[in-house]
């Protein structure tokens, strides 16, 4: 039978794994902790207990690791957004870098080239979040999910937010608190865009006149756009009369560019960082001009219409159709409808192993990776040249291994600081063909 935790233990932090919780050993239990570092003698709080390991956060902190630093954010470590603001920034980096290059060696990569990081913004970067909502004791909780826990935590402010977003979250508070069903919102989703903002509040019933007022009113004062989202993502619509121009957007200057989006398409989250990844991405080709790149899982066309830019014929295939109408419109904004065409694919699909000829590559997967078609794509197109942005070192991993077996050599790899502060891991790596 397994005993119930204690609410408070003593443990010595051995290691720290690759989503920067420190870990313990009590009786041959794992203990992980929020907040601590290897070394360190900590007094926990437990906060839960998953699969036989405690899940807890270091309280207090006798023999503070040399690595450690002051969190900047006063939420932090309840807050479960930010998982290292504990950790010395530049070890913050090490530990992502370690944790790709342990992936790449668990397969047997080997790359030529390890880039140093590429670092931008370490606050207010982050322009999405989903906050849950939560009525506790009569007020209205707006914030992200406290570590280990479905409860949301006590926040006014987030440093890693862009700051027109993190100035909405006191204001959201008192908007939700005065509407007629508070305890029927369970979550916000915010979105920014360059100059304007957007909120979607996920409701599980009607708004009442009222309520709209209050919401309008709320639009108007914070320059906002709001949106209601009674089910499904289809279900999202207006709710404020500025909502009714639904656009949010952003620039790429470095290529001339100018995206719109909807708040729900998906967008890169640090969009300082976005730029230096889409140049890199576009400067590791070295493809003639008019030679034809595939843009593969290409949103709204972040990466096709800077290849396009430089010249490149690209077609970008995605498996959300909203995308690629936006994808299309924002070649069309930017006079490169002449060197893109977009697709509705799923390129999980057996129906997409054989995407034409496809001597450049570029693939920017979900977090499960390139999919079952990738060993047909670089065999069928007679591929030379890969370039693989992913969120995941794990897949990138496997399908890095998938394109070794298939004769390709990973040139070099670097990491791109997207979340500071998160486990997160962004990658670039540059495959090109050996034989
Ligand atoms: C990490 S995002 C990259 C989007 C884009 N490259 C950008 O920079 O904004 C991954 C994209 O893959 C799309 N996607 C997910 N599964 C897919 C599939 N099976 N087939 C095609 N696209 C898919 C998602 O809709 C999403 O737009």
């Amino acid at each position: 039978m397994r005993s119930k935790p204690p609410k408070l233990i003593d443990v010595s932090i051995e290691s720290i794994g690759s989503d920067g919780i420190g870990v313990a050993k009590v009786e041959n239990r794992t203990v992980r902790v929020k907040n601590a570092l290897p070394g360190e003698s900590v007094s926990a709080r437990v906060l839960r207990s998953r699969k036989g390991e405690w899940l807890s956060e270091a309280l207090e902190v006798s023999r503070p690791a040399r690595l450690r630093v002051d969190p900047p954010c006063s939420y932090y470590p309840r807050c479960g957004g930010c998982a290292m603001q504990h950790l010395a920034y530049d070890s913050q980096i090490e530990l992502k870098q370690q944790r790709l290059l342990d992936e790449l060696s668990a397969v047997g990569v080997q790359p030529l080239v390890v880039d140093p990081a590429t670092l931008g913004p370490r606050l207010n970067y982050r322009t999405k979040a989903r906050f849950g909502v939560r009525l506790v004791d009569g007020q209205v909780l707006v914030g992200f999910r406290e570590s280990f826990s479905s409860r949301v935590s006590r926040m006014d402010g987030c440093l890693t937010l862009v700051a027109p977003v993190a100035r909405l979250l006191a204001p959201l508070q008192r908007l939700i608190a005065a509407l007629s069903c508070p305890d029927r919102i369970p979550q916000v989703e915010v979105a920014a865009g360059d100059g304007s903002s957007a909120l979607i509040f996920r409701h599980l019933e009607a708004f009442t006149e009222p309520d709209q007022q209050l919401i309008e009113e709320f639009a108007h004062t914070h320059q906002v756009k709001c949106f209601g989202q009674s089910g499904s993502v289809a279900t999202v619509r207006p709710l404020s009369a500025s909502a009714r121009m639904p656009y949010l957007g952003y620039g790429n200057p470095d290529y001339g560019l100018h995206f719109q989006f909807f708040p729900t398409d998906f967008t890169q989250v640090n969009l300082a960082m976005n730029r230096m990844l889409v140049n890199a991405a576009v400067n590791a080709f070295k493809a003639g001009p008019g030679e034809r790149v595939l843009d593969l899982f290409c949103g709204i066309g972040n990466f096709s219409l800077a290849l396009a830019a430089s010249g490149l014929q690209v077609e970008g295939l995605e498996s959300v159709a909203s995308a690629i109408d936006r994808a299309r419109e924002n070649a069309l904004r930017n006079r490169l409808d002449g060197w893109c065409e977009f697709a509705v694919r799923d390129l999980y699909d057996p129906a997409c192993q054989d995407l034409g000829r496809a001597p450049y590559i570029l693939m920017d997967p979900p977090r499960s990776g390139a999919g079952p078609n990738l060993q047909r794509w670089v065999q069928l197109g007679a591929t030379e040249r890969v370039v693989y942005v992913s969120c995941s070192p794990t897949s990138f991993a496997a399908d890095a291994s998938v394109l070794v077996r298939e004769g390709f050599e990973l040139e070099r790899v670097g990491l791109f600081d997207m979340f500071p502060h998160t486990a997160h891991v962004e990658t670039l790596g540059v495959f090109a063909r050996r034989w």
